[in-house]
């Protein structure tokens, strides 16, 4: 399973990056407007660093909603880098977009997936990836880790090649729940990451090994 930061924040990025585990980064206008990010040149600009900085796909999402205005939007982001990734809403606009993009060499990231419906829509449109978003499901009172099996199974029955990216994930537990159900890639906080690291065995092992070594 790849490893993603869902940030915007430059040290966050560096923190993941330099550890070694990280293939690519998702962004969202939420995110965006977090760290201030504020017109086209500034997004654009930010976009540039980050792809500067991580050596893997980084989704920039559209701003506009209809047909024409995903296209044009889309096709100045991924002239920002090769590593971009356009990610579009699972909108019927957004499906229509994404079918253009794929017939013309633009990778995409179908985002704000909800549903196993939208998840063989993404498919069929050629998504790269397709962003089912685990927490929110979850915070609605649904199982959003069932959503990402429904969809692993559906797509290898079916032999759909769209990425799953399983999205909105809040906790260490939720990055390896998605590695159960077989998701191809989780993007996460930083602090969900460095929560993989967490157990009080380690930190116990380790404080014994040092007071012994002490006496080599
Ligand atoms: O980038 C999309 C997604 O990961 C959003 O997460 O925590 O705002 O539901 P969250």
């Amino acid at each position: 399973m790849k490893f993603f930061i869902d940030t915007g924040n430059l040290a966050q990025i560096k923190e993941a990056n330099d550890l070694g585990i990280l293939d690519g980064v998702t962004t969202n206008p939420s995110l965006m407007a977090k760290e201030g990010i504020k017109g086209e040149e500034a997004i654009a600009k930010h976009y540039k660093t980050i792809c500067e900085m991580v050596d893997g796909d980084i989704s920039a999402e559209v701003l506009s909603t209809d047909f024409a205005t995903i296209v044009e939007e889309g096709k100045k982001l991924a002239a920002i880098h090769p590593n971009i990734v356009v990610k579009v809403p699972m909108i019927k606009d957004g499906v229509k977009a994404i079918k253009w993009f794929t017939d013309n060499g633009i990778r995409t990231n179908c985002t704000l997936v909800f549903s196993a419906g939208q998840a063989i829509l993404a498919a069929k449109a050629g998504a790269s990836y397709v962003s089912p978003f685990v927490g929110r499901i979850d915070d609605s009172g649904w199982d959003g880790m069932q959503l990402i099996g429904q969809i692993r199974q559906i797509y290898d029955i079916q032999g759909f090649k769209t990425e799953i990216l399983a999205a909105s994930i809040r906790s260490a537990l939720h990055i390896i729940q998605a590695a159960e159900m077989g998701a191809d890639v989780c993007t996460c906080p930083l602090d969900s990451i460095l929560g993989l690291l967490k157990h009080p065995l380690t930190d116990i092992g380790l404080a014994k090994f040092l007071e012994d070594a002490k006496k080599m």
